[in-house]
């Protein structure tokens, strides 16, 4: 049986730490929103079927998106945590998506993913049993503050990772992940640490640290220059003019 890959987006957030008038996702850079960069990127994967994108009660900007047309998009409603937007979006693919597809969960708010770390991603989490995500390796020396705010020790920075997204797993293994943290309550910041919690041990694929998350309102001019770099590579979605 053909594997089918789907894709999932988050895009309910407030963008409280961005700040600004509209949430973060639909600030622009280099005239397009956030939002449209990251799904363009997915979308640039002619071998996901669908992406459902996990939008705000009473979003009125998402349909206004270029991408927001495509036949390959939908949306559901996203819950108020990251992690049950995710679980959401899942729900909206019951029925559609097998146990055994894969759905790849890419955070609204990562425009600069670049096509080559997709497929580097699909291609080596494909072979895996557990599935995996983009990760790069630590770059700064890590400081552990004390209890009078300063730094206390250097924490060893061999080994340890940031989780980037996309994130790649089974559409049945993933959803029983969330469902059970849910129940247990128990903290999710990514797809990865549901998968942990279920005592699996997720590939870690060396992505770009370019990656980035936009979080805080310096992030905006990281972002544009990363994108404005990136279009003069090939592996990167195209630069396009904003419509009018
Ligand atoms: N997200 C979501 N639903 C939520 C919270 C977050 O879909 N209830 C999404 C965001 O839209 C974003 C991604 O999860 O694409 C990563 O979250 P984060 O960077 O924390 O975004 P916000 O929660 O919007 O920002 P903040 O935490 O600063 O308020
Ligand atoms: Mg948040």
């Amino acid at each position: 049986m053909v594997e089918r890959r789907w894709a999932v987006i988050p895009a309910a957030g407030h963008g409280e730490r961005f700040g600004g008038r509209v949430a973060k996702q639909y600030a622009t850079l280099l005239g397009r929103p956030v939002l449209s960069w990251s799904l363009a990127a997915l979308l640039a994967e002619r071998s996901i079927a669908g992406v459902v994108v996990a939008i705000a009660p009473g979003d009125r900007r998402f349909r206004r998106l270029a991408e927001a047309a495509d036949p390959r998009v939908r949306t559901c409603r996203g819950g108020v945590r990251r992690e049950l937007s995710v679980a959401s979006a899942l729900d909206a693919l019951a029925g559609e998506a097998r146990d055994e597809d894969w759905v790849l969960v890419h955070d609204a708010v990562r425009p600069c993913l670049c096509h080559g770390d997709l497929q580097a991603l699909i291609r080596a989490a494909g072979h895996d049993p557990i599935g995996g995500l983009l990760a790069t390796p630590l770059g700064d020396t890590l400081k552990s503050e004390g209890p009078d705010g300063r730094s206390a020790r250097t924490v060893p920075r061999a080994g340890l990772w940031r989780a980037l997204t996309p994130q790649m797993f089974r559409y049945g293994v993933l959803r029983r992940a969330l469902a059970l943290c849910l129940e247990r309550d128990r903290a999710v910041t990514d797809e990865a640490s549901a998968v942990e919690a279920l005592g699996l041990a997720p590939m870690l694929v060396r992505g770009r640290a370019d990656n980035i998350k936009v979080t805080h309102p310096e992030d905006r001019a990281l972002a544009t220059a990363i994108l404005e770099a990136g279009a003069k590579h090939e592996n990167r979605p195209r630069l396009r003019r904003p419509r009018v």
